[in-house]
């Protein structure tokens, strides 16, 4: 093999207070040999997720960034190297890997894709964010025709698909973002009922007058203040779907990262609802079914993907101290390398 560099974002040192630049270094080390059962990849997208920033503090089912670790992140890419039985050279694949020009992977945990026009597809609409929409909002949320869904961080990678998708079920759906443009473009664009600003101060009296029969299902992106608003207004049996708690991860305030919500267990019932949390991964035989379903929503026009795409491997952590301001619009994605040379 080649000899190769890569050139990785790690985290630089322990964090204190909120996530900045500061906190993260560029890394230039030879590609290790790769292990009898795993796969070399040229990475081409990166996600950024605010996962990345949840590991780096607080408890997740993901082991802990700790200072000198790459960043957890989904990539897709292309494939250098892999065992025998592996995806061949030159395979479109995804798995967990790192802000870095080249990831090694597990075989067991390297997903072969269709090569298509936009390869960052495979992290958004047709990865993990989408397949995190259609079973939160599916499987978790039950969500039903003539129901009221309420989703937060409605404009974001999850989030714009999560609501789409209950309007596909029938449901009339409410949007939460820090933002009057992303509500405007939600309403406009997206077909949203209504878009209310969490950071508005007529925020808890907007969205309470726009859910007068209650709410049927809270897509929960946030957490803290957000869940702890939408919580007093749901209605009889609603479901919550605990899907991701942002508001919690870069917070420098202990009040908000404090668990909650308050309310608990009176509200919950009076008003016999379900709060349940969502792991994608619980779902793995369904996702072959899932991806055709979302693909073919979008090839016929029910479903709009959108992509913030940022550029270059020095641009991520720039993006995702963004993303944590509230600084993007769907899926925040980096491109690291050039897409695959026509063969
Ligand atoms: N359970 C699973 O299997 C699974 C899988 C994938 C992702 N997730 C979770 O899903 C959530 C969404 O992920 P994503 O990649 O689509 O991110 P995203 O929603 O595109 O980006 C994060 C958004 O969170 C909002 N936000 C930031 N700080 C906030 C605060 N203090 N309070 C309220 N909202 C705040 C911002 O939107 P506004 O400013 O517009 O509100 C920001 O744009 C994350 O929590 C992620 O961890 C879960």
């Amino acid at each position: 093999m080649e000899y190769l560099s890569n050139r990785q974002i790690v985290l630089a040192e322990e964090l204190s207070g909120r996530l900045a630049e500061r906190h993260f270094a560029v890394r230039v080390t030879p590609v290790r040999n790769r292990l009898p059962d795993e796969v070399l990849i040229r990475v081409i997208f990166a996600q950024v997720p605010p996962a990345a920033r949840a590991v780096m503090t607080t408890t997740t089912p993901f082991p802990r960034t700790l200072p000198g670790d790459g960043i957890f992140t989904a990539v897709v890419g292309e494939v250098v190297d892999a065992p025998q039985g592996g995806p061949p050279p030159a395979a479109i694949v995804t798995c967990f890997g790192g802000w870095e020009q080249y990831t090694l992977a597990p075989v067991s945990q390297v997903r072969e894709v269709p090569a298509r026009q936009r390869l960052y597809e495979h992290l958004g609409l047709l990865g993990l964010n989408g397949l995190t929409a259609y079973f939160g909002v599916s499987s978790v949320g039950r969500a039903d025709s003539g129901e009221t869904v309420v989703v937060s961080a409605a404009a974001g990678g999850v989030g714009h698909l999560a609501g789409q998708i209950a309007q596909i079920a029938g449901a009339r759906v409410i949007g939460i973002t820090g933002s009057d443009a992303k509500n405007r473009l939600l309403v406009n664009e997206l077909g949203f009922a209504a878009a209310v600003n969490r950071r508005s101060d007529t925020f808890t009296r907007e969205l309470r007058d726009l859910c007068g029969n209650g709410i049927d299902v809270y897509f929960d992106n946030t957490g803290g203040p957000v869940l702890d608003t939408v919580l007093p207004l749901m209605a009889p049996y609603g479901r919550i779907v605990c899907c991701g708690a942002t508001a919690t991860y870069d917070s420098a305030d202990d009040a908000v990262r404090a668990p909650g919500p308050r309310g608990i267990p009176q509200l919950v019932i009076n008003n016999r609802l379900v709060i349940e949390g969502l792991l994608t991964s619980d779902f793995l035989d369904e996702w072959p079914a899932a991806l055709e379903r979302l693909a073919r929503w979008a090839a016929e026009e029910q479903l709009v993907a959108l992509t913030d795409l940022r550029d270059g491997l020095d641009a991520a952590p720039a993006a995702l101290v963004a993303m944590l301001a509230g600084d993007n619009l769907g899926q925040m994605v980096v491109r690291i390398g050039p897409d695959p040379q026509p063969s």
